[in-house]
């Protein structure tokens, strides 16, 4: 077993069990089922991952890096939970989502709750950086929010750009993954440019994992990647695929995007014609030329950093991300 394969199982281990710990902070409360439920649904744990490999990248992962990294999964997962019900998604991680499950004010609430617990861990982070932690969270939060409302815009107009796109993927995306480098850094005693370097290091494979995201919604095994395809054709959300080829396609593949993206109900026929479009017109290849450009820049963002097992891990992060099929 490699040394990366050995560490990540032992983190994902810790923040399994930070996450069952904080359901004891909401012992009480009508939503600690439904917020059982969200955590037991899985999901490859990457930000908390990210802040714990940040944290050993400059020193070592205490308890205040576990309760920072547990806090970024929670808000994650609230995000998921309200994304859900924006993108009137049914399946998350291969299972029914809260809003099919529980009803739509129930899965508001869940996330509200969820969000007010992340704030209970990161609040258990000692006194030295409890301000500053706050504000790079905060940070995350309302990006995500204004990145979200980005998307829903851009979803519903016709005249979005490429420039658009990335500013819009690098709030709703990238800034959370932005936040747990920082975050790690911070809390595993960093310096101001040891925490700018691994914020640049999330912010990238943050937009390179929002591209990959949008290639898996036609490309990824519905099954493995455990969300709907074509999701987002239903959705008329503009993303990579759709504006790259809206740049360098013929009228005639334009028209079969186009026409996929007018339906009321998307069928598997319009996702095999728009995928095949897609793939035939080089806008595959363009979108993972995208994704290993972005994590060469996050790599980048490293290279002023000293060798580590943290350093290393987090290169392994990086193109384990780039090779994921869910
Ligand atoms: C899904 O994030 C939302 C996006 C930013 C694309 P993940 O792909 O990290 O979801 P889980 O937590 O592994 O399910
Ligand atoms: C990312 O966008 C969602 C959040 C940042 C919450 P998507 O809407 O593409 O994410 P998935 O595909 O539903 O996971
Ligand atoms: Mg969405
Ligand atoms: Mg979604
Ligand atoms: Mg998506």
């Amino acid at each position: 077993m490699s040394r990366f394969t050995e560490s990540t199982g032992k983190y994902l281990m810790l923040i399994e069990e930070e996450l069952e710990k904080s359901l004891g902070l909401v012992v009480h409360s009508p939503l600690r089922e439904s917020i059982g439920y969200v955590f037991s649904m899985g999901g490859k744990r990457v930000r908390p991952l990210l802040t714990i490999f940040a944290a050993e990248a400059v020193g070592e992962c205490s308890d205040d890096v576990l309760h920072a990294a547990a806090a970024i999964e929670i808000l994650h997962n609230f995000t998921l939970v309200h994304d859900d019900i924006m993108d009137n998604a049914d399946t998350r991680r291969g299972k029914a989502t809260v809003h099919v499950t529980r009803g739509v004010n129930t899965a508001i609430l869940v996330g509200d709750q969820m969000m007010a617990l992340a704030y209970d861990l990161l609040e258990k982070c000692s006194g030295k950086h409890l301000r500053e932690s706050l504000r790079i969270f905060n940070e995350g939060v309302k990006q995500v929010c204004d990145g979200q409302a980005l998307d829903e815009s851009l979803s519903k107009s016709d005249g979005s750009s490429m420039p658009n796109y990335v500013d819009m993927i690098s709030k709703k995306t990238g800034a959370l993954l932005m936040s747990s480098g920082k975050l790690g850094a911070l809390l595993g005693g960093g310096t101001d440019e040891e925490i700018r370097l691994l914020g640049d290091f999330g912010l990238n494979i943050g937009i390179a994992f929002q591209i990959l995201d949008d290639m898996l919604d036609l490309e990824g095994d519905s099954e493995r990647f455990g969300k709907p395809r074509g999701l987002d054709i239903m959705e008329k959300k503009k993303n990579f695929m759709f504006l790259k080829a809206q740049q360098s396609l013929d009228a005639g593949g334009i028209a079969v995007i186009n026409a996929a993206y007018r339906k009321m109900s998307v069928t598997e026929n319009d996702v095999v014609a728009v995928r095949k479009v897609y793939r035939d017109g080089g806008i595959l290849d363009a979108a993972k030329k995208e994704v290993s450009d972005y994590t060469s820049n996050a790599l980048s963002s490293l290279s002023a950093l000293r060798q580590s097992e943290g350093k290393d891990a987090l290169v392994e992060l990086a193109n384990s991300l780039v090779r994921r099929k869910f």
